[in-house]
């Protein structure tokens, strides 16, 4: 008779244990990450360009502006998502890409997920050294931030 309720006591404490595990990691995956980084806290950034993470490859605007720009003179930003391309799938897929000279908005392109590339080109103009930031936001992963700095 003790036999039977110490098994049965371990068996309950063994079930409930996995229900609580279980029932974490699907409240993780309803809240649209497996792990427990919360993407949506602040503006994620590279934290060393030496070394990327693979989120940081996967979601850091990767922009590419001309070595020196002339006074008042357009250039063009190209820019995508991720120096890994970011996917673009149903579920998963960046959600827009905004360019800021300083604090001002210069433009703010959105996708849905039926684009297939998160890239774009912008044309931009400065008329003395100026500091770009380009933020992008992934559905799943929240919004990152690159910046740039244009000499004249
Ligand atoms: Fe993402």
């Amino acid at each position: 008779m003790q036999s039977f309720n110490r098994r049965r006591l371990l068996k309950t404490f063994g079930i409930s244990a996995i229900a609580l595990g279980l029932g974490s990691t699907l409240g993780a995956l309803k809240r649209g990450r497996a792990d427990d980084v919360d993407w949506f806290q602040s503006i994620n950034r590279i934290k060393d360009p030496l070394t990327l993470t693979p989120k940081e490859k996967g979601h850091a605007p990767f922009v590419q502006i001309p070595g020196v720009a002339k006074s008042g003179e357009p250039f063009m930003v190209d820019i995508q998502i991720g120096e890994t391309l970011h996917p673009m799938t149903v579920g998963h897929y960046i959600q827009w890409i905004e360019v800021y000279m300083g604090n001002d908005l210069i433009s703010r392109v959105e996708f849905s997920s039926l684009c297939p590339q998160a890239k774009v080109t912008i044309p931009v103009a400065v008329k003395e050294s100026s500091t770009l930031r380009i933020l992008s936001r992934c559905n799943l992963h929240g919004i990152w931030e690159t910046v740039k700095t244009v000499a004249v």
